[in-house]
């Protein structure tokens, strides 16, 4: 699905904002504070529900209002699309045609996206919490279906952490009968989730070398690892080894939630031995290998938002990057201008609080020698 017009009303800076969006490559310029990362928040939100910035709803509210519209027309498959979301502090209602959702679950799918944001630079250097997190996501956004699998560990290893914390001791007969049923779920559930991942990363890492030596004009190869926190044959006999353990640390050592991912860069460790410009690269090669890897399976691109992604590249690289764009809906934002010989369908500038097609530019007539650079270098 590409998106058509979205519509803001008292969402973050915006009182109310009406935009048009191209099918193509959209630039959003301003300077510092004016409301980019915004907007590509409310872009996003259309599509998960979610603050990509972990921001909760009252932050997305206009200070002063008690509720934030996002609405966003757009077309799939010849027909028009209308999404709804109503951010108010405690709930939050989304409508897609009109007709109400009654999962969150419902409305991935209908809008898909991929965003890369500056702190998208944790995928690399942090550790592997945020590498898992990345994985499931994408894992979710191929099959919305296993967004149960996903939540479902997640909750058995809460209720089997809480269940080792309460039981009186080794031998709490009626615990131990209850921790037999979480341990097994915690086996079924914990060995589908690892195999997924790991066919995951197989899938991706091609994608993510292809993008990282683009961006960086080198031949190097990107090698990801999956280190299991079990090592025997079935994650079942890994949890009841450890199990004694587990019930004097009151927590679970053996599952998904352990496991360490981390990739390395022509044989340097990304997240110890990589310079910060090739870290960033790196995160953006990952992000933009999973974008790949939607519209390959999917056979649509999502909608790809680049939030700030050419101030953290040096000029080469930014470059790079844009004559690179994968096909499909594009914003980028950018409070520092394009590099002079970049060619967008559209560009959109901040002024004040309203944000205004540069009128001086349009597609239709751009040829690059007269195109006006935007760079203010
Ligand atoms: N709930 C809110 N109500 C009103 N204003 C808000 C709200 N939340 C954030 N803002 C304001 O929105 C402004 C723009 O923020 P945003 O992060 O979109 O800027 P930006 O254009 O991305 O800037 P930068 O180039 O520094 O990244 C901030 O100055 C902030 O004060
Ligand atoms: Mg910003």
């Amino acid at each position: 699905m590409r998106l058509t017009t979205v519509w803001l009303t008292d969402f973050r800076n915006y009182e109310n904002l009406e935009i048009q969006l191209d099918e193509g490559f959209t630039a959003v310029l301003g300077p510092n504070g004016a409301g980019k990362t915004n907007l590509v928040e409310s872009l996003a939100l259309l599509a998960t529900l979610k603050s990509f910035r972990r921001a909760p709803t009252e932050s997305l509210i206009r200070k002063g209002a008690t509720k934030a519209v996002v609405r966003a027309t757009g077309i799939r498959d010849d027909r028009e699309v209308l999404i709804e979301l109503e951010l108010a502090k405690g709930r939050t209602r989304a409508q897609v045609n009109r007709q109400p959702l009654k999962r969150t679950r419902d409305l991935l799918g209908a809008l898909r996206v991929t965003v890369f944001g500056p702190d998208d630079l944790a995928l690399v250097k942090e550790g592997p919490s945020v590498r898992r997190e990345y994985v499931d996501d994408l894992i979710v956004a191929l099959d919305p279906a296993a967004d149960a699998v996903v939540s479902d560990l997640d909750r058995i290893v809460r209720q089997r952490n809480a269940l080792l914390r309460q039981m009186s001791g080794p031998n709490d007969e009626a615990s131990l009968l209850t921790l037999d049923i979480w341990d097994e779920k915690l086996a079924a559930a914990g060995e589908h989730l690892t195999i997924r991942r790991e066919n995951l990363l197989a899938d991706l890492m091609p994608l993510a070398t292809a993008s990282y030596r683009v961006l960086s004009d080198t031949d190097v190869d990107l090698v990801a690892y999956y280190n299991r926190s079990w090592q025997t044959e079935r994650m079942s006999e890994a949890i009841a080894i450890a199990r004694a353990n587990d019930q004097r640390r009151g927590s679970t050592s053996v599952g998904p939630h352990r496991d360490d991912i981390g990739v390395s860069v022509g044989g340097f460790d990304s997240r110890t031995e990589c310079s910060q410009g090739e870290q960033r690269t790196l995160a953006l090669a990952l992000r933009l290998a999973g974008h790949r890897l939607l519209a390959e399976r999917l056979g649509e691109p999502p909608l790809l938002l680049l939030d700030d992604v050419l101030s953290e590249l040096d000029p080469d690289r930014a470059r790079a990057l844009l004559a690179s764009l994968p096909p499909g809906q594009t914003v980028i934002t950018s409070a520092q201008g394009l590099p002079p010989d970049t060619v967008p369908d559209q560009i959109l500038v901040h002024h004040g609080d309203r944000l205004e097609v540069q009128e001086s530019f349009t597609a239709a007539n751009a040829s690059p020698p007269d195109t006006p650079p935007v760079s203010n270098d």
